[in-house]
């Protein structure tokens, strides 16, 4: 990637002074510009850490390792007749380069051993002729294999295709930069999910709802002239972790991105992405036949607005012939849909899906509903909405489920829908950017979170039925008549900040939902310590403490801010800080107090059967469990009960003293990841260092607000004093009232 420290540094919540003299745009002092002057002079210029790169650093391979590594890759033969192939071989050169210091010869054939032979039997005469068992691996997937070829050492890398082929690439080289050994290779993995997406929340003005890593990437005004380089590094870093889609614009969507104008646009980016295997989508507003199409109406069953639609399929396709489909959020939180019109979520999405399939084109259709009209407990709307039509969707719909049933909360149990539509394909949202766990400056690696949600059992077809494997269709995959289509998404964190997702950290997110999209049965550990050694450190002095860290972070969060299955506590609007208190205006399932309804008596909200009994959306396996206060998981318990402040829990303690410590835990915690960063200052540059030390600053100090706040909020209701030994909170209720944040970034528009 583009080195350059243009735009290096100072963040807007930076507490931290700037280590490194003068801060730019400040007046050096003589020495500091003499020392500036003689590195400018005298040495190469310095790459600046400021984590552009992401996990695709290839820093070079310590001597002894990188030795073997050379034996084996002394020469390239790969193709080099189309795009992709070129970015293929490109990506090896480059990253190989990087990591051993030298690229690899390119030749036509192998003819000495140490080659690396890259491609498919379409494109290459040699892998054509090796008679590899390609079958089963798909359009997607790939083996890596030593061989002897021609009486020579060699490593194949080969698939079906040429995005296959760019897959395997990416692989090898992650097999250097986690220093694997390579010298006897026999791998062969394919995708388990086919549409592994990232959804941009970004609006046409580079506003990026929930974004909070600057403004969007893409530069609409520019568009389609100026094809910012960066279009190119978000290309290959999502190929190197097999994401195939992405939806350019906010679900919230404006109508004008399906203009003319604007088309020419999206047809840009798509061309940039196309070598990279990535497809582009785009949100589409239900009711743009009526805002840009000049039609009374944008009824589903209409057939001036169905021409309508499919004339713009037709004229986007003419454009895009490998556009992806749309995503839509209809009738929810205002957004426009086919209930305006008296039809229903199945009506809307097959209208749109008609129009589309004629070009191979999917609709993903967001199941993330509810009214305020509706007096039912908000967690169980999607599912009594979206349940009836099980079966009514057209072959080319999923319809895209949230982890959990409110809305991306610190803790969810996973969606009662997940198991309960066996005749739709469901696709998995999980939301990389982190709306309701401390933004982009409160270091939590969310792979434990979304494995806890894909390791989840629906019981649906009996023990065993994990989401996993409703995410990938395995579970249903012989239900008459179910459209084999399956996929997942990641409602995106990257922006146009320097390191893309406004922290050094935050990038292990993105990371990870790529990896556990490619495969959901991965381990969240496995690909910490994977991204740990590829973006930092193989040393494991360095790598075992941080996956540590991350690993605990979750937890943490969970403790600090929503401990014991609470949910829905954060400031009203922009999301940010703890605001237990926040009650009345335009709808009660907005307040906190609907979520937590603490009184005097207890806390919590009655979901088992004698309350709103959403328990009973669960396979009754799921339900029983959940049901019971005594064998649910006592991080649901607030989730699902309402218990009194004095009743006891496994450890012992009283429901009051339990939450107490467990906010206290969270802070605890946060101290000591502190300690272990501070403890790693020699294995890491000082650039990076200082960010995640200074952001852990902001978390500690953003944690303790959290415990604090919500402390001195619920001991109003339980009237208990504090645990031995417990602090009291540093400043009044009143105090954490009245902080106001109304400029905290990503707001809703
Ligand atoms: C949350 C989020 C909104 C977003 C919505 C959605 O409510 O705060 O900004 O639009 O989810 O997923 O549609």
């Amino acid at each position: 990637m583009v080195h350059t420290t243009a735009n290096r540094g100072h963040h807007p919540l930076s507490v931290a002074p700037w280590p490194y003299g003068r801060r730019p745009g400040g007046r050096l002092p003589l020495f500091a510009f003499a020392c500036w002057l003689a590195a400018l002079l005298c040495l190469p210029a310095a790459q600046a850490e400021d984590g552009h790169d992401l996990w695709l650093r290839h820093a070079p391979v310590e001597s002894g390792a990188a030795g073997d590594y050379r034996a084996r890759l002394v020469q390239l033969v790969a193709p080099e007749a189309t795009a992709t192939q070129r970015v293929a071989r490109d990506e090896l050169l480059r990253g190989l380069g990087g990591l051993l210091g030298a690229s690899p010869a390119v030749s036509n054939a192998p003819d000495r051993d140490g080659a690396l032979i890259l491609g498919t039997p379409a494109s290459s005469p040699r892998i054509a002729k090796l008679g590899l068992d390609l079958d089963g691996l798909g359009a997607e997937g790939y083996l890596i294999r030593s061989l002897s070829v021609d009486g020579h050492t060699a490593t194949v890398v080969a698939a079906n295709s040429d995005v296959g082929a760019l897959y395997g690439a990416f692989h090898l080289l992650r097999l250097l930069q986690t220093r694997q050994p390579i010298d006897a290779l026999d791998l062969r993995t394919s995708p388990k999910v086919a549409l592994r997406v990232l959804n941009h929340w970004d609006n046409l003005d580079r506003h990026v709802e929930r974004g909070y890593a600057g403004q969007s990437i893409w530069d609409w005004h520019r568009l389609p002239d100026w094809l910012d380089p960066r279009y190119t590094d978000y290309a290959r870093a999502n190929a190197s972790i097999g994401i195939n889609g992405t939806v350019l614009n906010n679900v919230n969507a404006n109508a004008q991105i399906l203009t003319p104008a604007y088309l020419e646009k999206v047809e840009a980016l798509a061309g940039v992405m196309r070598p990279y295997g990535i497809r582009v989508y785009l949100s589409a507003r239900f009711s743009a036949p009526m805002e840009i199409g000049g039609l009374k109406t944008a009824d589903p069953k209409d057939a001036a607005v169905q021409r309508w639609w499919r004339a713009k399929a037709d004229e986007i396709y003419a454009k895009i012939p490998d556009f992806g489909g749309f995503l839509v959020k209809a009738n929810s939180e205002g957004q426009p849909g086919p209930q305006d019109f008296g039809r229903s979520h199945a009506d809307g999405a097959n209208m749109l899906a008609d129009a589309v399939a004629p070009h191979g084109g999917i609709v993903m259709w967001r199941a993330f509903v509810y009214s305020d009209e509706e007096p039912d407990d908000r967690a169980k709307q999607a599912y009594t909405e979206f349940v009836p039509h099980d079966g009514e969707f057209r072959d080319n719909v999923l319809v895209q489920v949230k982890n959990g049933a409110i809305d991306f909360q610190p803790r969810e149990p996973f969606h009662p829908l997940f198991g309960a539509m066996p005749k739709t394909p469901l696709m998995m949202e999980f939301q990389i950017t982190k709306e309701y766990l401390g933004f982009a400056t409160h270091l939590v690696y969310l792979g434990p979170m979304w494995e806890e949600v894909l390791r989840a059992d629906t019981y649906a077809k009996g023990e065993g039925s994990t989401v996993a494997k409703v995410v990938d269709g395995s579970l249903e995959a012989d239900e008459p008549g179910r459209s084999r289509l399956s996929g997942m998404a990641g409602v995106a964190n990257i922006g146009s900040d320097r390191d893309w997702s406004g922290s050094h950290f935050d990038q292990a997110n993105w990371y990870a939902y790529g990896r556990l999209a490619w495969d959901p049965y991965l381990d969240a550990r496995d690909i910490a310590a994977e991204w740990v050694r590829m973006t930092f450190s193989n040393d494991p002095a360095f790598v075992d403490p941080v996956v540590g860290m991350m690993m605990a972070s979750h937890q943490a969060a969970v403790d600090y801010m929503t401990p014991l299955g609470l949910h829905h506590l954060m400031g009203r609007g922009h999301h940010y800080g703890p605001a237990p208190w926040v009650e009345g205006g335009p709808r009660a399932d907005w307040t906190s107090v609907y979520f937590h309804r603490a009184t005097k008596e207890g806390i919590g909200f009655d979901r088992t059967k004698t309350g709103s009994d959403a328990v009973s959306q669960y396979a009754p396996p799921v339900a029983e469990v959940f049901n019971d206060p005594a064998r649910v998981p006592e991080d649901f318990l607030l989730w699902f009960h309402h218990r009194g402040w004095t009743d006891r829990v496994s450890s012992g303690r009283t429901l009051w003293d339990e939450l107490v410590h467990r906010y206290s835990r969270g802070v605890a915690e946060v101290q000591e990841m502190r300690a272990t960063w501070d403890g790693l200052a020699d294995h890491v540059d000082p650039e990076r260092h200082h960010q995640v030390a200074r952001f852990l600053a902001i978390q500690q100090k953003e944690a303790q607000w959290w415990r604090d706040a919500s402390i001195a909020y619920f001991q109003t209701f339980s009237g208990l004093p504090l645990p031995e030994g417990e602090a009291a909170p540093l400043h009044s209720l009143d105090y954490y009232k009245s902080l106001e944040f109304p400029n905290a970034p990503g707001d809703g528009r």
